[in-house]
C-alpha cells in the first residue's frame, strides 16, 4: 500500500488522476469487472467485444490478485497491472515477433501495414485490448481493456493500456489453466460459428485471377494434376473498374456461368467486396448510398471521400442500423450469381489518401439503435467488425440454408462471431514464414481460432524451396491459402517445378486425411471457444521450459506440428509419436506427431471435401503407459443448419490393451441423432510406423500386433 500511496503523491503532483478501480465486482465466478472512477457508459458501451450481460453478482474477493489502477488525464484512460516478472504474456491480438510478448507493444489501431513495414510492424489489421498471462504453476488470467479507442499494449512493466478515448472498463478472467481462460473469453465475447467445411479446405488465390477463362483453367489444373483444393478466389479485378456488387463486361462476363462451371468440378468461388463505393453519379450502388444517406461524415458534417482502388469513394456508416441493412440487401444479387463466399479487404479502412492511411479521427459516426453517434476515432477499430456483421447477415438473407463464410482483413476482439481473417499483406521471405506461426497463435489465443497468413507470401516471389517449406507447412493452418500480389511470378502449387508441386500434394493430401480431426476441433472451437491452432506448452503448462516454443504448435490437444526446419525445439514430456503417412519423400514435409493417449480419426485422400464422408476412418492410435488411448469425432451434414437440430454425431472412442500385444478398441456415439454406417480400422502409431488393422463394421475392434 506504501508504493500506491507515494505513487498517488506523486501522480497528483504531475496532474494526473491515480486510483484503484471505483467499482469492482464479480460478474461471473472467475470473472471479474472493474469500473474507473469518472467512467461514463456512453462513450465505450454496449459494448462490441462482450456480448453477455455483466451483472454484479459478487464483491470481489480479499483473495483477488489481478487488479488495475486507473489513471486519467485530459480525458485519456490508462490501466496498469502489477505483474510479477515470471508471469509469461500472450494475445494481444495480430503481431508480428516472437509468441511470448513479455517487453513488447503493440498499438491498437487497425492499419493497412504492407508487408509489416510501417510502424516497425507494430500496429497491424486489427485490434484485440487483450492480454493472456501464464504464471509458472499453469495457472492463467485474461485481461480484457472494454473500449475499441485508439490505444497501446505495453509489457514493459507489468501491463500498461493506454487509450486516448475516455475511461473504460476492464475485465479480468482469472482460472487454472490458459484454456480455461480461453473457454471463459469465448463465453464472453462470443465463439466463431461453425463454417461450412469446404472453407476448411485448400484454397487458391492471386491478385488477381484474370480473366474468367483464367479462373476455369485454374480449376481444370488441379483436378488434373490431383492437388486437392476447395476453392477459388476472385480479388478486385473481377470488379468493373473496382466498383463493388459489379463484373467486368470484359473479363467477367458471366460470373453464374464461371460459379457454375467451378461447382460442376466441386469448387467453391469467394468474390471481394470492399467497403469504398466508388463516387460515381452514374453508378447505382453510389447513388443507392447517396440516397440513403449512408456515407461517413467529415468534421463538417459532409460526405467524407478519400483514395482507394476505383479513385475517390464514400465509406458506408456501419454504425447505423439503415446503413448495416442496405449494405446486407447488396449482397442479394450477388449471392444469387452462385458465389460462395465473401472477402471483405480494406476495411480498416484503407485510404491512400488519407492522414495515416485511413480517414481523419474526427470524422463523423452517426450511430443508431444502441450505438451512439461518435468520431471516427472511437469506432475506426470496429469498422471491419461492423462490415463483416453486416456482410454475414446480407449473405445469410440470401441463403438461409447455408452457412456464410467471410473473411476479413481488418476485425476487432469479438469480430470471429463474424468471419474469419488472414494476416494480411506479408511477404515472401523465410523470417514471415516462421513468424507466422507464432502469429497466428497469438491471433488463436485472443479469440480467432480461423486464421492463416498467405501462404508462399503476398510479396515478393518464393524460391521453389521456401514455397515448397510454406506449403508443407501451411497445410496445417486452420485457414490454407495460398495468395500472392499481382507484382509477383506465379505461385500455383506447380509452379515450381515437379519436386514443390509433388510437395505440395503430398502436404496438401495430407490435410484432407486429416479433415475429421481438423472438423472436429473446428466444432470445439465454435462451440467452447478453444483455438484450434495452439501454443506448444499447451500441452503441459507446468512445463516453463515450453513457454517460448514458437517452431511447433499444436493442432487440437492430439497433434504436434513441426516444421522441418525447426532446430533446437523444446518438446513436451510423453512418447509423441511421428504419423508415418505412406508417402515416401518427407524432406520437406512437417513432422506431425501424435500425443500419447490420443486417439486422431483420419480419412482418404479427397480432390475436395464435396467428397468427404465418415464412412471409412482410420483410427490413428498412440497408447499412453497403461495401454490405454481416447479420441472422438465431430461428424455433420458439412453445410447448413440441420446440426442445431440435432443432425450430427459425436462419436466417442476409447482404445485398452487388453494382453500384451492386443488393442481393443471401441466406437460409441455419444451425441447427435445422425446415423451413418462406418467402416473403421485401428492404425496403430508406434515406432516410424502404422500398424493396421483390418477394416470392420463393427464398433468392437482389436488389433493384434
Ligand atoms: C490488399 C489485400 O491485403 C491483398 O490480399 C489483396 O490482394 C489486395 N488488397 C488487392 O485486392
Amino acid at each position: 500500500m506504501k508504493k500506491f500511496t507515494l505513487l498517488y503523491i506523486l501522480a497528483l503532483t504531475a496532474g494526473l488522476q491515480t486510483a484503484f478501480a471505483q467499482s469492482a465486482s464479480l460478474a461471473e465466478p472467475d470473472v471479474a469487472v472493474f469500473y474507473p472512477k469518472d467512467f461514463d457508459s456512453i462513450h465505450t458501451l454496449p459494448s462490441l467485444a462482450v456480448l453477455k450481460e455483466l451483472p454484479k453478482r459478487d464483491s470481489l474477493p480479499a483473495s483477488w490478485t489481478i487488479k488495475p489502477e486507473f489513471t486519467t488525464r485530459d480525458g485519456k484512460t490508462s490501466v496498469h497491472f502489477d505483474l510479477n516478472t515470471d508471469i509469461d504474456l500472450y494475445g494481444t491480438g495480430e503481431v508480428i515477433g516472437d509468441l511470448r510478448r513479455n517487453g513488447s507493444e503493440v498499438t491498437l489501431w487497425n492499419t493497412d501495414n504492407y508487408e509489416y513495414g510501417k510502424f516497425e510492424g507494430k500496429q497491424l489489421y486489427q485490434a484485440h485490448p487483450w492480454v493472456l498471462g501464464v504464471r509458472p504453476d499453469g495457472s492463467s488470467f485474461g485481461i480484457l481493456a472494454d473500449n475499441s479507442w485508439r490505444q497501446e499494449i505495453r509489457l514493459k512493466n507489468g501491463v500498461d493500456i493506454i487509450s486516448e478515448g475516455p475511461s473504460f472498463r476492464v475485465l479480468v478472467i482469472d482460472k487454472e489453466t490458459p484454456q480455461e481462460v480461453m473457454v471463459a473469453l469465448g463465453e464472453l465475447t462470443g465463439t466463431m460459428a461453425m463454417p461450412p467445411i469446404w472453407a476448411l479446405g485448400y484454397q487458391q488465390s492471386r491478385y488477381s485471377y484474370f480473366p474468367d477463362t483464367n479462373v476455369q483453367d485454374l480449376a481444370d489444373e488441379f483436378r488434373t494434376r490431383k492437388i486437392p483444393a476447395d476453392v477459388i478466389w476472385m480479388d478486385i479485378d473481377y470488379m468493373d473498374g473496382f466498383r463493388v456488387f459489379t463484373f467486368d463486361p470484359e473479363g467477367f462476363p458471366d460470373p453464374k456461368g464461371l460459379n457454375a462451371y467451378l461447382h460442376a468440378r466441386d469448387f467453391k468461388s469467394v468474390f471481394m467486396i470492399d467497403p469504398g463505393v466508388k463516387q460515381d453519379s452514374l453508378y447505382s450502388v453510389y447513388q443507392e448510398g447517396s440516397a440513403g444517406n449512408h456515407w461517413v461524415l467529415d468534421s463538417l458534417g459532409n460526405e467524407y471521400n478519400g483514395e482507394v482502388w476505383p479513385g475517390q469513394v464514400a465509406f458506408p456508416d456501419y454504425t447505423r442500423p439503415e446503413t448495416q441493412k442496405w449494405w446486407a440487401s447488396l449482397y442479394k444479387d450477388f449471392m444469387n450469381l452462385g458465389i460462395d463466399g465473401v472477402w471483405n479487404d480494406m476495411n480498416e479502412p484503407a485510404v491512400f489518401d488519407g492522414p495515416g492511411g485511413s480517414m481523419p479521427d474526427n470524422n463523423i459516426h452517426r450511430g443508431g439503435g444502441d450505438l451512439p453517434r461518435d468520431v471516427h476515432l472511437r469506432y475506426h477499430n470496429v469498422y471491419g467488425l461492423l462490415m463483416v456483421r453486416s456482410s454475414r447477415e446480407g449473405i445469410m438473407a440470401v441463403n438461409p440454408e447455408k452457412r456464410p463464410f467471410v473473411l476479413s482483413r481488418a476485425n476487432y476482439i469479438g469480430g470471429q462471431r463474424y468471419a474469419a481473417t488472414w494476416t494480411g499483406d506479408n511477404s515472401a521471405t523465410w523470417d514471415n514464414l516462421k513468424m507466422s506461426i507464432p502469429m497466428s497463435i497469438n491471433l488463436s489465443l485472443s479469440g480467432q481460432p480461423f486464421n492463416g497468413p498467405d501462404i508462399g507470401g503476398f510479396t515478393k516471389s518464393p524460391s521453389a524451396d521456401l514455397f515448397g517449406n510454406w506449403i508443407a507447412l501451411g497445410a496445417y493452418y486452420p485457414f490454407s491459402r495460398n495468395h500472392t500480389s499481382n507484382e509477383t511470378e506465379d505461385q500455383e502449387p506447380w509452379a515450381f517445378g515437379e519436386e514443390i508441386e509433388n510437395v505440395s500434394r503430398t502436404a496438401i493430401n495430407r490435410r484432407y486425411r486429416l479433415m475429421p480431426y481438423l472438423y472436429t476441433l473446428f466444432h470445439e472451437a465454435a462451440t467452447t471457444g478453444m483455438p484450434i491452432m495452439r501454443p506448444t506448452f499447451f500441452a503441459d503448462i507446468q512445463d516453463e521450459n515450453l513457454r517460448e516454443e514458437q517452431q511447433s504448435f499444436l493442432l487440437g490437444e492430439n497433434l504436434l506440428v513441426i516444421p522441418r526446419w525447426a532446430e533446437d525445439l523444446k518438446m513436451p514430456e510423453g512418447d509423441w509419436q511421428d504419423i508415418a503417412f505412406e508417402e515416401t519423400d518427407d524432406t520437406y514435409q512437417a513432422i506431425v506427431k501424435l500425443r500419447d493417449g490420443a486417439i486422431v480419426p483420419m480419412g482418404p485422400v479427397i480432390q475436395s471435401t464435396e467428397d468427404y464422408s465418415t464412412k471409412k476412418l482410420t483410427l490413428l492410435i498412440n497408447p499412453d503407459k497403461s495401454g490405454n488411448a481416447f479420441g472422438s469425432l465431430y461428424d455433420d451434414a458439412g453445410e447448413g443448419f440441420g446440426y442445431q437440430d440435432g443432425d450430427y454425431a459425436i462419436l466417442d472412442f476409447s482404445a485398452f490393451k487388453t494382453a500384451e500385444n492386443t488393442l481393443k478398441v471401441s466406437v460409441k456415439q455419444t451425441e447427435g441423432t445422425r446415423k451413418t454406417a462406418r467402416e473403421f480400422r485401428i492404425g496403430l502409431v508406434k515406432d516410424n510406423q502404422i500398424i493396421y488393422s483390418d477394416w470392420s463394421s463393427q464398433n468392437e475392434l482389436t488389433l493384434t500386433f
